[in-house]
């Protein structure tokens, strides 16, 4: 006999109780008997159509008609019965003949696998360069991605309106006309600025190094992109020398890329450092011979040698701008260095393009898995 809603004499929880059971029983035997699409049609239409299904009759004959004083209790089961109607029916699919569901559900059958992600190559590159200089005794320190004028450039000693700015292609925030210059907020160009907002933080003697994204206006291409990754270093105590800073550079680069690898240092200039210097280190894909076998070498264009990053001793200018937490220039002197996180990934990870890491292609990305 097909199930039909009767009508409630009883409002009893107890009465409420065994009416919901003997709905939900007649419920879970027509589901497991629904062997087609039609039927299943038609099942979810005989418990849930607005217009006199099951669920708007319960509605009508045990919620509507229920006694005054019954109402609320009433309600509450009826609720109850409602959302569990609705998950069964939704939850019901066509079966095979005389299947029962506790045989539906195949216990055997291996879980949903979530792959694991990988560590970014450049992230990777980028936390194993920090880690060699946390072995040496620097922290990490990071700041904002969207700068003030005064950190990105004024308190690194690049003068307003100085040409030594065009060297950044900065890309500035709009609208910011109406504030002062040194509060006009632009997308950092470089890792430097948290040097100086750590040092108007911290005390010397200090030893930092700062992961982070940068943007500049450059065109996409193989070796250029507008965001990427730096890592600052900076260094600041009572007779810091140059001597420190080739020492610890080299040491980095050998620990990095491997033992092997030869460092030399060319002049260069930095509004913020002085004396400035590039560094290189000999070419890693050659060996520094500038030849693949018979074939010019083309990272380091045939030279034998990479540049990967640019350096100095720390300017006394911008100890100014934070000589009252101690950084007297006549007291304190430092070096700073800054290199791209991206090219040493590329080097490291014989990746010729650096596009490869933003475009998010998983199977280059699972590479690193
Ligand atoms: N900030 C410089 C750049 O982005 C690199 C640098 C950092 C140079 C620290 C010297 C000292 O080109």
């Amino acid at each position: 006999m097909a199930y039909t809603v009767p009508k409630l004499t009883d409002y009893s929880p107890s009465a409420l109780e065994k009416s919901a059971a003997e709905c939900i029983r007649a419920l879970s035997e027509e589901a497991s008997a629904v062997h087609n699409d039609a039927g299943l049609k038609a099942f979810r239409d005989r418990w849930l159509a607005r217009k006199n299904g099951i669920l708007t009759q319960i509605n009508d004959l045990w919620l509507k008609g229920a006694p005054k004083e019954s109402k609320r209790n009433a309600g509450i089961r009826v609720n109850e019965l409602k959302v569990r109607i609705q998950e069964l029916v939704e939850g019901a699919h066509v079966s095979a003949a005389g299947e029962t569901a506790a045989e539906r559900i195949d216990t055997s059958l291996p879980g949903i696998r979530r792959p694991i992600g990988a560590e970014h190559p450049v992230l990777r590159a980028s936390r194993e360069m920090c880690a060699v200089f946390q072995r040496m005794g620097y922290a990490i320190a990071e700041g904002p991605v969207v700068e003030t004028d005064y950190y990105n450039f004024e308190a690194l000693n690049f003068p307003p309106n100085h040409p030594a700015r065009d060297t950044q292609d900065t890309l500035f925030i709009a609208g910011q006309q109406s504030k002062p210059q040194r509060e006009r907020l632009l997308l950092r160009t470089h890792t430097s600025p948290v040097q100086i907002r750590t040092m108007e933080k911290l005390r010397p003697p200090i030893r930092i190094v700062i992961p982070g994204v940068v943007h500049r206006n450059d065109p996409p291409d193989a070796s250029h992109s507008p965001m990427f990754h730096q890592i600052e270093g900076l260094a600041v105590d009572t007779d810091i020398t140059f001597g420190d800073l080739k020492g610890t550079l080299d040491h980095a680069m050998k620990e990095f890329f491997g033992s092997s690898v030869k460092t030399s240092f060319r002049p260069s200039f930095f509004p913020f450092t002085e004396p400035s210097a590039e560094l290189f280190i000999s070419c890693i894909i050659c060996g520094g011979s500038g030849k693949r076998d018979s074939d010019p070498c083309r990272p380091c264009k045939q030279t034998g040698w990479i540049e990967i990053l640019g350096c100095g001793m720390v300017d006394p200018n911008v100890f100014e701008f934070v000589k009252d937490n101690g950084y007297d220039p006549r007291k304190v002197s430092g070096f700073a260095f800054g290199m791209g996180a991206d090219r040493i990934a590329m080097l490291k990870y014989g990746v010729d393009d650096l596009q490869l890491f933003f475009h998010g292609d998983v199977r280059f990305l699972e590479q690193w898995a």
